[in-house]
């Protein structure tokens, strides 16, 4: 039989950071969650994880590119230890569950971002410790363990532009932008936000001036990207884009300092400026990623002018970054070589 070590070659994955392009809050579920529409892109800025053999045989996890503490608890282990469970003893390698692994993660996403950072890693984890050890898992199994690690991650197992819905289970894969990779400046000032404290000030009533609004510019985008749309076109609706984020009066409740941060940047930049997710990254968008390097250089100069303020005495992150897109561009970040499979997801009903 082969020496099950001999499969454990080095695997290497990106873990992109995510964007929200619309964010509708559509509900509240039964388990406490509430119900998304929401169009969510991969971004170029990535996380990179390497997965080796362990030298014992417990899981270890080594972090570098910021100050997080690696825990038990950090989600990249605990995807890692839930795909052993769910390969269980049907590993081809041997008998008895797959082997430990050593994981290098290099953090290049801010962390509790609204960037999906470490639900990203979290999914490259699960793609990557299969990989490593040349296990499969059913995609239906493979999806009910990202929905279970947190909302975010099934997202990151469709590999390109997808609606989400429900929680964050339900992925629908959309072809996206056709002809070209839209710029995209990233803008996080360094302050912490919690997710759940945002969710709940919706839940305790403060919602969007326009009602309903954010959903149907969310149902109108996932229409146009399901039949792809070009660099131009999704230009175009940025302003419109920029608006539809439900969480953005809660978002502002929590942290109204937010509020001023996202106006003076609008205003350096001469642009619609958008919130991913619950915050506090703020985007917007350019023709290409030359265009957002330059804008960015542009933001880093209002934060040393005072133009653009320093949220807890702190310099804000600031990055270009791109969508990645073109003729193949889903297609191809579908089947990057750090991507050993596609995803079988729910396909968007055609109407
Ligand atoms: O699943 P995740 O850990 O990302 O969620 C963080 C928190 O955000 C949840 O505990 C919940 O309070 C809130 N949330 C929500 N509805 C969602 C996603 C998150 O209420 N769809």
């Amino acid at each position: 039989m082969t020496d099950p070590l001999r499969r454990l070659t080095p695997v290497v994955r990106l873990a992109p950071a995510k964007l929200n392009l619309t964010l509708a809050v559509v509900g509240m579920r039964p388990d406490g969650f509430h119900a998304l529409h929401s169009v969510m892109v991969p971004l170029e800025l990535a996380d990179r994880l390497s997965f080796a053999p362990a030298a014992g045989h417990r899981d270890t996890l080594h972090l570098s590119g910021h100050d997080l503490e690696p825990g038990a608890d950090n989600l990249v282990l605990r995807a890692i230890a839930e795909t052993r469970g769910s390969v269980g003893a049907g590993w081809s390698g041997g008998s008895g569950p797959p082997p430990a692994l050593a994981v290098r993660l290099e953090k290049a996403i801010p962390v509790a971002a609204g960037l999906g950072g470490g639900s990203s890693d979290a999914a490259a984890a699960i793609d990557g410790a299969l990989e490593a050890w040349a296990a499969e898992l059913p995609d239906a199994s493979r999806l009910a363990l990202a929905a279970r690690l947190g909302s975010d991650v099934p997202f990151f197992l469709a590999k390109g532009a997808a609606l989400i819905e429900g929680r964050g289970e339900r992925v629908t894969p959309l072809r996206g932008v056709v002809d070209g990779s839209p710029g995209v400046l990233l803008a996080t000032p360094r302050v912490h936000l919690a997710t759940a404290d945002v969710f709940a000030v919706f839940a305790g009533g403060i919602r969007p001036v326009a009602d309903g609004a954010a959903r149907l510019t969310s149902d109108h985008l996932a229409g146009e990207l399901e039949s792809g749309l070009t660099v131009r076109q999704l230009l175009d609706r940025a302003a419109v884009l920029a608006s539809a984020n439900d969480l953005l009066r809660p978002t502002a409740a929590v942290l109204p300092e937010l509020v001023s941060f996202r106006r003076a940047l609008a205003r350096v930049l001469g642009r619609p400026v958008g919130q991913s997710g619950s915050g506090p990254t703020c985007w917007a968008l350019y023709p290409s990623r030359a265009e957002a390097e330059s804008a960015a250089q542009t933001a880093r100069a209002a934060v040393d002018a005072g133009k653009l303020p320093r949220l807890a005495d702190d310099t804000p992150f600031i990055a270009a970054t791109a969508i990645p897109g073109g003729p193949d561009g889903a297609a191809e970040v579908r089947t990057r070589p750090t991507s050993t499979r596609t995803v079988m997801l729910e396909r968007r009903d055609t109407r």
